[in-house]
């Protein structure tokens, strides 16, 4: 199949081809995309170096399949072009994650909702991601009230410029600054921007994306997004009442059972996850997982995952995957 990568200078971008090459997708043609500042840039994709393109270059390709991961703005402008010319866009973006006509998408919790009517297939946010996944078995068994969730996020989830601003900061470096404060030796809570109701606009994507894809507009969701100085991933302390009692045996072993999730679960020997050893890797990783005695029904749990890998390439890989497998492309 054809290939269209937009963003493909981009953290995600990058990782987006390791993936493909791990996962060997049949790819006979590939075209990455950037913006016009990426013109004369070469990328390397299975052994071989490619020119990127423009994106209104690569319409003319008619691919199979369109990945965007170069912000709203662009999967806004060209997504839809893409579709007319009978391509499926997953679109890694946050620009048709609500509209209720196109699929947000965990494989391994609702694959089903992928269909040949929808040719945009979302990708979520890298956040939620990670969360629906180990959470999505407990809410099927056990009903999930409310949550309540504060992240520790990874400054690879903010792009080539956090990252720089990072590690120059690290070098003591001047320069270009992606975030309005200092990142290094500090955290803020803050991701996006802040809306009306208070809450920042990456706290609100885990609060409508979860309710979207586990299906239930009646989930009670809070959350404090917070920016931390770290590469390897992000964390979240995730706090559930459910509405059934439990017991974390159960609990535990319904998530060693989980497909792409791994318990590390041991904290009296210092086993828990951490995003230093999540890095470079597909899995959603959990531990702490303990009781919250505050309340009747609550459960207490530490997840942490790649947010540039299980948080956006490889979800939106395994969702190429799917349409493979389905032959619809
Ligand atoms: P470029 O490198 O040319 O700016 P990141 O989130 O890591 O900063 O990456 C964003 C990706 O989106 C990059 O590949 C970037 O290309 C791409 N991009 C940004 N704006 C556009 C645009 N208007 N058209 C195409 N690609 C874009």
């Amino acid at each position: 199949m054809v290939i269209v990568l937009v963003g493909a200078t981009g953290l995600v971008g990058e990782v987006m081809m390791r993936v493909m090459e791990e996962q060997q997708l049949p790819v006979t043609g590939f075209i990455p995309c950037a913006s016009a500042r990426s013109a004369g840039k070469e990328v390397r994709f299975q052994g071989r170096g490619y020119k990127v393109r423009s994106v209104e270059d690569a319409m003319a390709t008619e691919p199979q399949i369109a990945i965007f991961s170069a912000g709203s703005a662009t999967s806004k402008k060209y997504a839809k072009a893409f579709v007319k010319q009978g391509a499926y866009v997953i679109d890694n973006s946050s620009a048709w994650r609500s509209d209720k006509n196109v699929p947000l998408v965990v494989p391994e919790v609702n694959a089903h909702t992928i269909s040949p009517a929808a040719q945009i297939i979302a990708n979520p946010n890298c956040s939620t991601i990670q969360m629906v996944l180990p959470i999505a078995p407990i809410h099927k068994a056990y009903v999930i009230r409310r949550l309540v969730i504060a992240t520790y996020q990874s400054v690879t989830g903010t792009g080539v410029k956090a990252l720089q601003q990072l590690h120059n900061e690290r070098a003591g470096i001047e320069s270009e600054m992606a975030y309005p404060h200092p990142i290094d030796l500090n955290c803020f809570p803050h991701g996006g921007d802040f809306l009306e109701n208070g809450y920042s606009s990456e706290e609100m994507k885990l609060v409508n994306e979860t309710r979207k894809i586990l299906n239930d507009p009646g989930i009670r969701i809070t959350a404090t997004v917070v920016r931390i100085p770290v590469i390897g991933g992000h964390s979240e302390a995730v706090n559930l009442e459910l509405e059934n009692d439990f017991s974390i045996k159960d609990i535990k072993e319904m998530l060693m059972n989980t497909a792409g999730v791994i318990v590390q679960d041991d904290p009296k020997n210092n086993l828990y996850p951490m995003p230093k050893y999540a890095e470079g890797k597909d899995a959603v990783f959990v531990g702490r997982i303990r009781r919250d005695h505050s309340v009747s029904h609550g459960l207490d749990m530490w997840i942490v995952a790649d947010n540039l890998r299980k948080g956006a390439a490889t979800n939106a890989v395994q969702i190429a995957q799917y349409l493979h497998a389905n032959a619809w492309v």
